[in-house]
């Protein structure tokens, strides 16, 4: 993917995958398997800056998502994840984040999880990407409810189950309606 062009933002882009419920976690993991959404997410977010919480950090299997520059946000200054930058406030990993992006000539700053960092990001975000997991699992984390005077469907795609696939998904992307009218008016 080409970088930024020269004045052009850094959008924000909240990554996740939600079930039909809203649910995204159980007990500090996913509540499914769904390889081609380990995939597709890897694709998507390959060369970027991502943004974790600590408990989604954790759920990594304590390693650092490769390709990728890990910032985890964590309150516990004690806290250190070899291989990643933690930043104690979310302004701090966005600062990071974009320092990052530039450096690299990325696109976008993603924003991984879980419901913590998601609740507290959804209001600055620019894009959300999201994988709609066509089950009803319990959970304990959720995504924030995205408002359709807020948010507009941009794309969609289905997609069937695959053998590794615990359920079919919708991947779908929403933009800003203010941002899309925006551009409508050429910006004026
Ligand atoms: N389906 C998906 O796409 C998806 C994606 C990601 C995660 N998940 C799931 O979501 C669940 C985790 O979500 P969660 O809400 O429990 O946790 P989380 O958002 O991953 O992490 C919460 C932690 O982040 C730190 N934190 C949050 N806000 C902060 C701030 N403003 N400044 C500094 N530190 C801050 C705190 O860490 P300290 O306690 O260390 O201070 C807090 O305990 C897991 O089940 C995971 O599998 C699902």
């Amino acid at each position: 993917m080409s970088g930024p062009r020269a004045g052009s933002r850094i959008e924000i882009v909240l990554v996740a995958a939600v079930a039909d419920n809203g649910v995204i976690g159980r007990g500090g993991a996913l509540p499914w398997r769904l390889k081609s959404d380990m995939l597709r997410l890897r694709a998507l977010t390959w060369g970027k800056p991502i943004v974790v919480g600590r408990t989604t950090y954790l759920s990594f299997t304590k390693q650092p998502l490769p390709g990728r520059t890990n910032i985890v946000v964590s309150r516990n200054q004690n806290f250190a994840a070899s291989g990643a930058l933690v930043a104690a406030s979310l302004a701090a990993a966005l600062e990071a984040a974009r320092g990052d992006a530039l450096r690299r000539a990325a696109d976008a700053i993603i924003v991984l999880g879980g419901a913590d960092i998601y609740a507290q990001t959804m209001a600055i975000a620019d894009r959300l990407v999201i994988t709609r997991v066509h089950l009803e699992p319990d959970g304990d984390a959720k995504f924030p409810a995205i408002d359709p005077e807020i948010w507009r469907e941009t794309q969609r795609s289905e997609h069937r189950a695959g053998p590794d696939d615990e359920a079919s998904f919708t991947a779908l992307t929403y933009e800003r309606r203010a941002a899309l009218d925006r551009q409508a008016d050429g910006g004026h």
